[in-house]
């Protein structure tokens, strides 16, 4: 008796279905990284608006501070060490002596009330930089990091829980919820989110990868909530792999970037549309295994790799 074979010719209208959508969105999302960055445009028309970044003694933010300046941003550094602060505006100031900077004092990792009065602190610097200086447009959520790097969760602390929560996570809510009357005063608003690989899950992390995961979320509430109340604030996550900064020391590659490289990379990004975008081209490239390999894969090759930074780092531990 003949095999029935109806089935045959719906499923291969599903398959070409399921490579189109595939093709599409690959195509999408490669064509991001070659479109224009809309950054000047929609929110420094005037050169004169101003950028407030978090985490910008250093690393990426250091390289956000460095390219808002490049692309005629006014700056305010936040950080929580006021020497390196004064340090970083003073290179800043001489690199770029057509900017305005800034600086806001507060440890990220012991949030308290207080943390409202970075309004006021805000508007004091805009308005001590006189007349003609333009509004707060540009919000970067970068602080963050591992407190305690490649730990397994039973070895934590209530503090060092608490400290990667606030530091990666809370930190990032409540600095916005303060600023965000200033981003919606101005003509356009944008907040960018940094946020990691780590998001997608990762053994040793637990409680940094879940702070991350956090920081996703909260960029795409955000970001709903202020499409459904019509304002002209736009908020995007900045998905990063591997960067060689001063908290992750690494060898730069092509496919490790220094912190100014990814943060160039993200301000191109600026305008394409999308939610939560990987910000640097190879990152991308790297990620998409994220998206097709089966995950039990992923964190096969993830545990290994982790496990053995582990080991590394128990060893440099013991010899210093
Ligand atoms: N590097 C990577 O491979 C990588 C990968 C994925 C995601 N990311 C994310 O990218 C962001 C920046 O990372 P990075 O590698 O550039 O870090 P980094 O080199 O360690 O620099 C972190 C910056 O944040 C500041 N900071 C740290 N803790 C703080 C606190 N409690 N209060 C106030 N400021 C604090 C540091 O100030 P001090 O100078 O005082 O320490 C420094 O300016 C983080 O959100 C991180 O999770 C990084």
């Amino acid at each position: 008796m003949p095999l029935d074979q109806t089935y045959i010719k719906p499923l291969a209208y599903l398959g070409l279905l399921t490579l189109t959508k595939t093709l599409l969105t690959l195509t999408r999302q490669a064509t991001t990284y070659l479109l224009p960055s809309t950054l000047r445009k929609t929110y420094n028309p005037t050169q004169t608006n101003w950028a407030f970044v978090t985490g910008a003694t250093d690393g990426i933010g250091f390289g956000f501070a460095q390219e808002l300046c490049l692309r005629g941003f006014n700056v305010i550094l936040h950080g929580r060490n006021a020497q390196k602060l004064a340090r970083r505006r003073d290179e800043l100031l001489a690199q770029f002596p057509n900017s305005h900077v800034g600086v806001i004092v507060r440890d990220a990792q012991t949030l308290s009330a207080d943390i409202d009065h970075v309004e006021q602190e805000v508007r004091d610097i805009i308005g001590a930089a006189g007349p003609g200086t333009g509004t707060l447009t540009v919000l970067v959520n970068n602080v963050g990091g591992e407190v305690k790097p490649v730990t397994l969760l039973r070895e934590y602390s209530f503090e060092d829980v608490q400290r990667t929560i606030s530091c990666n996570a809370a930190f990032a809510i409540q600095i916005t919820r303060v600023l965000v009357r200033l981003l919606e005063e101005s003509d356009a608003g944008l907040v960018l989110n940094v946020s990691s690989l780590a998001a997608f899950g990762m053994p040793y992390l637990s409680a940094y990868a879940a702070s991350k995961g956090f920081v996703d979320s909260f960029t795409k509430s955000l970001r709903a909530e202020f499409k459904a109340e019509g304002k002209k604030v736009e908020v995007m996550g900045l998905r990063v792999a591997e960067v060689s900064t001063a908290g992750y020391d690494v060898k730069k590659t092509l496919f490790v970037p220094e912190g100014r490289v990814l943060a160039a990379a993200a301000l191109d990004r600026v305008g394409c549309g999308q939610e939560i975008v990987w910000a640097y081209f190879w990152h991308w490239l790297q990620g998409l295994s994220f998206e097709y390999l089966p995950r039990s894969v992923l964190m096969k090759v993830a545990g290994m790799k982790l496990k053995a930074l582990r080991a590394d780092l128990d060893a440099k531990a013991k010899t210093s």
